[in-house]
């Protein structure tokens, strides 16, 4: 039989279509989930182990009686403005429980690592935009925690532990094109999951963080791409591994931005309703752009997205939205 992939956090929204894509490759996928925030329905291939990455005992049973030679890491804490006020739960949820997990990964001779970063670790880029090479200066306990997770792969790997690729994740959106799997999260502060509130009617508006950015209409930028896509750069980065590749930590984004406003009329043309909008103060921490420089990813795995389009991701999200198979 050949050996099997662990997907941490894969009852989650963005682990669970990396590991639906996975099965539906034929791969051997075992999700670990603690289910705090994700959803047993989410796992549509595989056995779902329910606990804790920070626990060795478990994970390390997991890892031996399942033959595991890769993990996919998503499990983790994703709120921003959460990181702020209770960081300490960030820093253990997702950097002491990675220090567990990769313990117990380099105990059991794991090959591979596969890690779920995000661009929050460039914090405030010059111009907005990020390329893998821009130094790395998170402005938020979110940020940091990821960042010691990557700085503790890439200290393992060289010293004789699992080869790894980070992959920094843009912004995420969008979901399954066959209504399988969606984003469920309660108490969703991201711009489309909040929008495709709005629409439904689980919320009056949307509030526009901040009209006076030094921005084309005012309003924040940021680079959307869409969940499967993602999903995809898990899967290449899975193959660049198996071929011997190096470490490497790659932007996920499609390299060009849009603003909140543009995002609105987006959800406009999808419904032909009219969004209703509130303009309010910035939200703190925000970066007026965020946009990923996109090229290194395509060049290495010829990572070859297929829904870069605005319209595409805001239908998919709002198709989710108005017909969940689970929600919290
Ligand atoms: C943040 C993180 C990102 C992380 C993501 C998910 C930073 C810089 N980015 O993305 O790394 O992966 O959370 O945890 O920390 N907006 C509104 N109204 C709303 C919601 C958002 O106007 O109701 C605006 C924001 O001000 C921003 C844009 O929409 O300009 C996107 O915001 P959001 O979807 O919350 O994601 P980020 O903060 O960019």
């Amino acid at each position: 039989m050949a050996q099997g992939i662990l997907v941490t956090g894969g009852a989650g929204y963005i682990g669970s279509h990396v590991a639906r894509q996975l099965g539906e490759a034929g791969e051997r996928v075992v999700t670990l989930d603690n289910l705090c925030t994700g959803f047993r329905e989410a796992v549509t291939h595989g056995e779902l182990v329910i606990g804790d990455t920070g626990d060795q005992a478990l994970v390390s049973r997991v890892l031996a009686e399942h033959d595991i030679d890769t993990i996919m890491h998503f499990a983790a804490h994703t709120v921003v403005p959460e990181s702020v006020t209770d960081p300490l739960k960030y820093y253990r949820n997702n950097t002491c429980a990675t220090r567990n997990l990769l313990q117990c990964a380099a105990e059991a001779g794991v090959k591979h690592i596969v890690f779920s970063s995000t661009a929050a670790v460039y914090g405030l880029p010059p111009g907005g935009v990020a390329s893998e090479d821009t130094p790395t200066a998170p402005i938020n306990a979110y940020g940091t925690s990821k960042l010691m997770s990557e700085w503790m792969l890439r200290d393992l790997a060289a010293a004789g532990g699992p080869s790894y690729v980070a992959l920094r994740y843009f912004n995420v959106a969008g979901s399954d094109p066959e209504g399988r799997i969606g984003q469920s999260t309660p108490n969703a502060t991201l711009l489309v999951k909040v929008a495709c509130e709005v629409v439904v009617g689980k919320r009056e508006a949307l509030t526009i963080f901040g009209t006076d950015y030094d921005t084309p209409d005012g309003t924040g930028v940021r680079d959307y791409i869409h969940v499967e896509d993602l999903a995809t750069a898990h899967l290449d980065a899975l193959r660049w591994l198996r071929d011997g590749g190096e470490p490497k930590v790659l932007n996920c984004g499609y390299g060009h931005g849009y603003s909140v406003r543009e995002v609105a009329q987006a959800f406009e043309r999808v419904t032909g309703e009219p969004l209703p909008v509130r303009e309010a103060e910035r939200r703190a921490g925000d970066p007026p752009t965020l946009v990923a420089n996109a090229s290194r990813i395509r060049e290495l795995f010829g990572w070859t997205p297929k829904h870069d389009d605005l319209d595409q991701i805001v239908a998919s999200s709002l198709a989710w939205e108005r017909a969940p198979r689970y929600s919290a």
